[in-house]
Parts: C-alpha cells; sequence; structure tokens
C-alpha cells in the first residue's frame, strides 16, 4: 500500500470496550475500510456504533485489541490520528451563541490556517453545506439539520483523509438528508475522502455506502455490499391476499409447491407469504395456477430481499423496532417503493 493511500485507511483488529460497570459494547471487531470508501456502519440503538467511533477518534481507549487509522496507533499515536481525520459525532459541540461564521473563524484558527486564508475557507465550507443565508446567525436558533451540516463544514477545515461522521442524518427531515448524502457523496467521489459513517436507517446504508458491515450487541453479524448481502438472502417474497378471506389455505395450498423452503407464511393482514423460488420470473406461473385453481386475488406483492431482510436472517430480529428506538427511522421508511416495511414472507420468526 502506498504512502497516500495508507493515509486513508482504517485498520481495526479485535477491537474492545468493556465498560467499567457497564456493557462488553464493542465485542471484538475487525474493520478493513479501503482508502475513499464510503463504509457504511448500520446498527440499532446500543448496538456499539458510537463505542466504536469513539475508539477509532482516540476519544476513548479501547479495551483490547488495536487499530490504525491513516496508519497510526490509535492508542499509541493519537496525536498523528487527529491530525489525519475529521469527525462529526453524535453530540455536536456548537457554541450555541456564535454565528456559523464566527465557528468557522475559531475552528480555522484552531487548525493553523493562515489569517489570509480563513475567511476565504470558512465561507467557502459554509457554502458547501448551504448554510450560506444563515452564516451570521447564532446556532441556538437553527434547526438540527442546520446544525449536523455546520458541524460537518467544521470537520472539513484541515482538509482531512478520513471523516467519521456518527449518525450524520438522525432526526434530519428527508431534504436535510438528502443535501447531505449529496456532500458526503462529493467529498468521496471528488476528493478521495474515505468516509466511516454510522447510521440506523437501512435506506442510508443501502443508498450512500459502497460497503456495509452490521453490527449488533457489539459484534459485527454481515459485512459486504449491499448487493451482495441482499443476494446472500437469495429470492424475493411473494405476498398475496385473496379476495375472500376463507381461501387463504387453499391459496396456501397453491402457493406451496413455488416456495424455495417449500412453506407458506400466514401473516396477520390475511395475506400469504412464500419465499418464491425462482424469483420474478415465477410469478406468471403463480397467476395462472391460482387462477387455475380458482383462487381470486386482490394483491399480489413482491418484495426484493432488503437489509432488514439480512439483519432478521443473522439475528432473528428485524432491525426496525429493535434497539431502544427512537422514533427516527418511520418518516423515512414508510415511504420506501419495494414496499419492504412489511415481514418478508418466509422469515425466521
Ligand atoms: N460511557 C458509557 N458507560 C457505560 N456504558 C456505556 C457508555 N457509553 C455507551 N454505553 C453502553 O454501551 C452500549 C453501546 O452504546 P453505543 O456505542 O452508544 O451504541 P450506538 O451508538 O450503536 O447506539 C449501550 O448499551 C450503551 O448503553
Ligand atoms: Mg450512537
Amino acid at each position: 500500500m502506498s504512502e497516500r493511500e495508507r493515509a486513508a485507511s482504517i485498520e481495526v483488529e479485535g477491537l474492545v470496550k468493556q465498560f467499567k460497570k457497564g456493557p462488553r459494547a464493542v465485542d471484538g471487531i475487525d474493520l478493513h475500510v479501503e482508502p475513499g470508501e464510503i463504509y457504511g456502519f448500520l446498527g440499532p440503538n446500543g448496538a456499539g456504533k458510537s463505542t466504536t467511533v469513539l475508539m477509532l477518534t482516540t476519544l476513548l481507549p479501547p479495551t483490547a485489541g488495536s487499530a490504525r487509522v491513516a496508519g497510526w496507533d490509535v492508542a499509541r499515536e493519537g496525536a498523528r490520528v487527529r491530525e489525519s481525520i475529521g469527525a462529526a459525532l453524535q453530540e455536536a459541540a456548537l457554541d450555541p451563541f456564535l454565528t456559523a461564521r464566527e465557528h468557522m473563524r475559531l475552528q480555522t484558527a484552531l487548525h493553523g490556517v493562515p489569517k489570509s486564508e480563513r475567511v476565504r475557507l470558512g465561507d467557502e465550507l459554509i457554502e458547501r453545506v448551504g448554510l450560506a443565508e444563515a452564516a451570521d446567525r447564532k446556532v441556538k436558533g437553527y434547526s438540527g439539520g442546520m446544525k449536523r451540516r455546520l458541524d460537518l463544514a467544521l470537520s472539513l477545515v484541515h482538509g482531512p483523509r478520513i471523516l467519521f461522521l456518527d449518525e450524520p442524518t438522525t432526526g434530519l427531515d428527508p431534504q436535510s438528508r438528502a443535501s447531505l448524502w449529496e456532500e458526503v457523496e462529493r467529498l468521496a467521489r471528488e476528493d478521495g475522502v474515505t468516509v466511516f459513517l454510522t447510521t440506523q436507517y437501512l435506506e442510508e446504508a443501502d443508498q450512500l455506502a459502497n460497503r456495509v458491515g452490521i453490527i449488533d450487541r457489539g459484534q459485527i453479524v454481515a459485512e459486504g455490499t449491499p448487493a451482495a448481502l441482499k443476494a446472500q438472502i437469495g429470492e424475493p417474497s411473494l405476498e398475496a391476499v385473496p379476495a375472500e378471506p376463507e381461501q387463504r389455505d387453499a391459496m396456501a395450498a397453491v402457493l406451496a409447491p413455488f416456495a424455495s423452503d417449500g412453506d407458506c407464511v400466514h401473516h396477520e393482514r390475511g395475506s400469504v407469504g412464500v419465499r418464491l423460488r425462482g424469483g420474478d420470473a415465477a410469478l406468471a406461473e403463480v397467476v395462472r395456477a391460482l387462477d387455475a385453481a380458482d383462487v381470486a386475488v386482490t394483491s399480489l406483492q413482491l418484495h426484493a430481499p432488503t437489509l432488514d431482510d439480512v439483519f432478521l436472517a443473522k439475528t432473528g430480529r428485524s432491525l426496525e423496532g429493535s434497539g431502544d428506538g427512537d422514533g427516527d427511522g418511520e418518516d423515512l421508511d414508510g415511504d420506501r417503493p419495494d414496499g419492504a416495511a412489511a415481514r418478508p414472507a418466509g422469515a425466521p420468526a
């Protein structure tokens, strides 16, 4: 690996954090994040995401294991690590009585940006995160999204090669979320910045991350590209609702031969679900079989596997609604186009 590449990578082995009189919040994780990659660390509340980020940003000493960030050891070369990274953490450390421009002036000075450069750089970053109009207003009047964007701008002052973002879009409205995604993608694509981002949102991990690590109870339960993870789950599931509720059993009998596991699942909403062997291609045949058996159908939906199915398969629980759950995900997941908010058919209960 070249010097430049090493300077943008994250290497973690057997990392553990055992809190005194607390949980083993991080329970032996390995991570390899490539330079220029957007790595999504996905998990429910309390999974250990923030604790991991705090260790990788040198703010919390690990109990065991090792981590190199930008080639530097987090435990022994903390100052070097801090020079190389930018971080926007869950608790943004903003002063409510300062404006965005004043925050920028402080941060640029703190990082030794030459005086003649400070104003230009500050204005450029404020502009880039879309805060130009609010630049001279005090932070106490900012929305949550504006604070997250200012925090991101502050983390970029010293031109870091690696960026840590801890749940950067939690609690944001869809528009603020989209503009933050855009900026993160731009940083990775144009500036080659490596991004380590934690999230509890499936959609965020799915769309933004090149690679996803799913963490649960301090352990990584799955890792890979979103496509590869979903492919592990395999076939999509089919959910059908009979026109006559009494025909549910008849419908199940027709669908059973199409199920990859030979099993139909009866849903509470009166529908029947199967993990569809052969995927989309089998759909026409299913329709013909239902027709031949005189089972009228009111709805027939194909659900592509989601990252939630991956989580479910690995942990036996659904990502949504596990952990403490703060409800922030609701508005986002309600409008997922594939209708995947429903529990997939054929999944273990
Ligand atoms: N300073 C601390 N002392 C004791 N327990 C902690 C501390 N910080 C976090 N924890 C616990 O460690 C677990 C992981 O927390 P955290 O890393 O914040 O999860 P996440 O960011 O994924 O929501 C949780 O059970 C949490 O209550
Ligand atoms: Mg957290």
